[in-house]
């Protein structure tokens, strides 16, 4: 069986996030979207609300698994019997850093591969964090998130003011 683990910090998930995972479902038997719980990272969306997120909007996607993780990426993946890590690349800029931690990864273990896939088009600008700067200066995100997101967002950033 072909499992391979999409990890990412998806605080909030975008929907450029959900199209790598609907598109990596159809080349693997199983995808487990792993979110990183890390403590040091200030991140808006609880690890719990983060992994809810995810189930709810993979909900569709019969070989999608939501799972959470801490400590290496590659302890994850022995656990969990997976031999793929899927990343995105947006950009050139993403390039440099995710080579890194490919090859690191790769060292770590050499027989896991890291998969690239480009993210479409319509998605190569977004980020999670520049989706939250937007929402939180009051700018239009619709149709770059999922809707139950953009009105979290939204809600959030009202009453903080
Ligand atoms: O969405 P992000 O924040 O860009 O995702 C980064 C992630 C989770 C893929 C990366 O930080 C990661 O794999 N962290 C786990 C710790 C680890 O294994 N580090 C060594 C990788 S070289």
């Amino acid at each position: 069986m072909r499992i391979a683990v999409c990890p990412g910090s998806f605080d909030p998930v975008t929907n450029g996030h959900l199209d790598i995972i609907a598109r990596a479902s159809k080349m693997f038997d199983k995808v487990i979207v792993a979110v990183l719980h890390n403590s040091s990272k200030n991140s808006m969306f609880t690890i719990e609300e983060r992994v809810e997120i995810l189930k709810n909007n993979c909900a569709d996607l019969e070989n999608v698994e939501i799972d959470s993780f801490s400590g290496l990426l590659i302890d994850f993946m022995e656990l969990k019997n997976a031999q793929v890590i899927i990343k995105g690349l947006r950009a050139v800029s993403d390039f440099e850093y995710e080579m890194q931690m490919a090859l690191m990864n790769r060292k770590l273990n050499q027989n896991i591969e890291t998969v690239f896939m480009m993210t479409s088009s319509k998605y190569s600008y977004l980020s999670s964090s520049i989706v939250k700067e937007v929402a939180r200066l009051g700018g239009c995100i619709h149709g770059l998130v999922p809707d139950s997101v953009e009105e979290e967002l939204i809600k959030r950033f009202n009453i903080g003011g």
